[in-house]
């Protein structure tokens, strides 16, 4: 079993073939870490790791070591895990050991998306019960390893053992104590139209926060960090990954304290968090995901696309081709009825699509963001026949129908908010901010959902509809909770999340067949918390190629290619206005869920063709391409950023997928080398450029290759072989690796 107790050391070790995590119970009771990273041998005592903090040197009574759930006011000088605040006031928490359970696979958490096994065996679990014995407190550590995943799951849940109501203040789902500090922080931050943005720094004394404090994971950071050694690349060197399957306010941070000693934390986002806890009530924490690698930030990246895309996405969809989508957001926008519709769905059919998806403006009277939101009944001005017999008329041209909603959302000019003015965010006295014209429906309060379940789930259930794009577009401002008393305000937010996810739990239930796409005015909520119900999510309203290398790299380092939602959209760009060839709008977002977003009627017949060709090129590699092995091979993040290359393995290894791209033109730039991975070193394989029309590089490169080869020199972009049509700005090429013969 991947969970060894030795019980003369007290000591828990849980392992699979690639790593390991450790702790043990003191003689004092305090339960404390040794060890998370290499794989260690079982049968062996470890408690020669465990470390004294800083405090110890001058607190003689307590042992503040590298606690597993290191608390307030005993002794911990550093930042807390868990802090609370009793009935009397104090704030002290001492935590000791009272038992352990162990359990095969692992159980899910109440309310809560999770990772989750299929079969006990995948993985097994520890309970480890901690008790402050002066108040009651009670907390259940559970952290569970998967045998084939190298990642450890953490989540706590907290009881109120005692006879006097308490306030949790801070909850944090894991905090991971490292004995050193030798390591570089790498987040994802960025804003609308430029989500996920690395950004690289050497950790520092002091403390280093990523959180959102606005209702969602947001734009802004994504709740993940990635740790990495000194000169760590994406294929060798240690790293570990931090990643929180939630989708409200969260805090990740490191914090390196004066001896050296890192603390890494990810939860709730304390600040905006107080939870009242009467006695026998329990609160259940979101889910930490811990990935740790020695082959570099790409094999944090393997493990947390595999274990996202297989055990963390749900139903259906989960191992199902996405289909290609045409969005008709960019190509229509509010602009639309019966006859443009069915034009852009046939239109969209006629190229290869198959699934048309009707975005904003088919309900309520919404012509354009003023109104309408929370108006969850067909526009009969614009379509008179009705959601049905629309979705009839577009699937005449054996397309799929999908359709975008935001249930989350009111617009003050709407039936609902002069019906349910009271079910609007906003606190007492004071005005409601608008923002994109539109208020945040209070999700904390069950009316609300119980509501939107039967609203959204009568449109759902009217028509053949196949897709849906769950949008969520502003931040919470002003929050209260309509139905909350005052000294619950501070549950606000999680309880806002927490109907959320069970909004989407009834809607998935009672459509178990239709593919969900979350969406926050872009990537303004792709996290794991969306992705247990919506298998992908678009992944920024920025679709120009050139911007999306960055914003797709970026998110790549947690997400998989499947969860990514990715169009060719119209030239010039309607975010940026950049005019980019349309073949490499398409290499960038075959990176991705693919589809467009345009209006096919705005095709010249060239750009027809092309698109054509496109469908049908990914249609056949899709899934190497959704399913495959991702790897970042030049990061648009590094050096000047002129160049990004990605490349996708095909499971059995039989084919790879090969992207590379420049953003500008320069004179005499030297040929381009870039390394393959992944490849078996003995084996050969055949090489094709596309598009095929590029003849001199398909000359240069279209050779028969051995494994080594590609992966000791790399493909080969030689701008004098270009010829002129492969010269000038936005340049991309897919290079399909296709193996020939087998090593040896
Ligand atoms: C958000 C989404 C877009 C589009 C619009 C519709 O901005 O990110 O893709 O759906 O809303 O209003």
């Amino acid at each position: 079993m991947p969970i060894e107790w030795l019980e003369e050391g007290r000591q828990l070790h849980l392992y699979n073939d690639a790593m390991s995590y450790v702790m043990r119970v003191l003689a004092s009771g305090r339960l404390v870490h040794l060890h998370f990273g290499t794989r260690l041998s079982t049968g062996t005592d470890y408690s020669h790791l465990t470390r004294r903090a800083f405090t110890a040197l001058y607190n003689q009574v307590l042992d503040p070591e590298m606690l597993e759930l290191p608390t307030a006011g005993s002794g911990d000088a550093r930042v807390a895990a868990l802090t609370v605040e009793h009935a009397d006031g104090s704030g002290v928490v001492d935590l000791v050991y009272r038992g352990h359970r162990l359990l095969p696979g692992k159980p899910d958490l109440p309310g809560l998306p999770s990772t989750y096994v299929e079969d006990a065996d995948e993985a097994e679990s520890v309970e480890i019960t901690l008790v402050d014995g002066h108040s009651g407190l009670e907390v259940a550590l559970l952290t569970s390893v998967y045998r084939e995943h190298p990642a450890i799951t953490r989540s706590v849940r907290i009881t109120n053992g005692g006879i006097e109501p308490l306030a949790l203040t801070t909850v944090m789902s894991i905090a991971l104590d490292l004995p050193d500090d030798d390591w570089s922080l790498i987040s994802l931050t960025g804003a609308w139209g430029r989500e996920n943005h690395i950004t690289d720094a050497p950790l520092i004394r002091g403390r280093r926060s990523l959180a959102s404090t606005q209702g969602s994971s947001g734009h802004r950071q994504n709740p993940f960090i990635l740790l990495h050694r000194p000169g760590t690349t994406e294929a060798g060197g240690e790293a570990i990954g931090a990643s929180l399957v939630y989708s409200g306010n969260f805090l990740a941070q490191a914090e390196v304290d004066p001896a050296g000693l890192t603390r890494i934390r990810l939860g709730i986002e304390p600040e905006t968090f107080r939870w009242q806890l009467e006695p026998g009530a329990s609160f259940q924490s979101p889910e930490a995901v811990l990935a740790w690698s020695d082959a570099g930030r790409g094999g944090v990246s393997d493990t947390y696309h595999r274990l996202y895309r297989e055990r963390l996405v749900r139903g259906s969809w989960r191992d199902r081709a996405r289909p290609v989508v045409l969005n008709s957001w960019e190509g229509a926008y509010f602009d639309f009825d019966e006859d443009r519709v069915a034009e852009m769905a046939s239109g969209a059919a006629d190229l290869g699509a198959e699934t048309f998806v009707l975005d904003d403006g088919w309900f309520g009277a919404r012509d354009d963001d003023a109104s309408s939101l929370g108006d969850w009944t067909v526009d009969t001005r614009k379509l008179p026949s009705g959601l049905p017999a629309l979705v009839e008329r577009v699937r005449s041209n054996g397309i799929d129908f999908g359709i975008w909603i935001e249930p989350e959302m009111v617009s003050p000019r709407s039936r609902l908010f002069e019906e349910h003015p009271e079910w609007a965010v906003g606190a007492p006295g004071r005005p409601r901010s608008e923002l994109r014209n539109q208020y945040v429906l209070d999700m904390s309060n069950p009316a609300v959902v119980d509501h939107l379940e039967r609203v959204i789930g009568a449109v759902l259930g009217s028509a053949d509809i196949s897709y849906v794009k769950w949008d969520m577009n502003r931040v919470i401002t002003e929050p209260y909770g309509t139905t909350l008393p005052a000294h619950r305000q501070g549950e606000f937010f999680h309880r806002y999340i927490l109907g959320v996810y069970e909004l989407y739990r009834r809607l998935t239930a009672a459509f178990p067949g239709i593919l969900f796409e979350s969406c926050a005015g872009g990537g303004g909520r792709f996290d794991p918390g969306m992705l247990a119900f919506a298998p992908q999510a678009w992944t920024s309203d920025d679709t120009d190629a050139m911007d999306r290398l960055r914003i797709q790299t970026g998110t790549s380092l947690v997400y998989p290619l499947s969860s990514m939602v990715a169009h060719v959209s119209a030239a010039p760009n309607h975010q940026v206005g950049r005019v980019t060839p349309i073949d490499t709008r398409a290499a960038v977002a075959f990176f991705g869920s693919f589809g467009y977003e345009l209006d096919p009627a705005a095709l010249d017949a060239d750009e027809r063709t092309r698109v054509r060709e496109q469908i049908e090129w990914y249609v056949a590699r899709r899934e190497t391409l959704q399913r495959g092995r991702f790897l970042r091979l030049v990061s648009p993040f590094d050096g000047d950023g002129n160049e990004t290359a990605w490349m996708c393995i095909a499971a059995d290894g039989s084919e790879a997928i090969v992207g590379w791209y420049r953003v500008l033109s320069r004179p005499l730039p030297g040929p381009s080398l870039f390394r393959l991975r992944g490849l078996e070193p003995g084996a050969r394989y055949a090489v094709s450029v596309w598009p095929e029309a590029d003849d001199a590089l398909v000359r240069a490169n279209s050779l028969e290759r051995g494994g080594d080869d590609l992966m000791a020199v790399g493909l080969f972009i030689d701008d004098h072989a270009w010829e002129s049509q492969a010269r000038g700005d936005f340049q991309a090429r897919i290079f399909e690796i296709t193996k020939v013969a087998h090593a040896g």
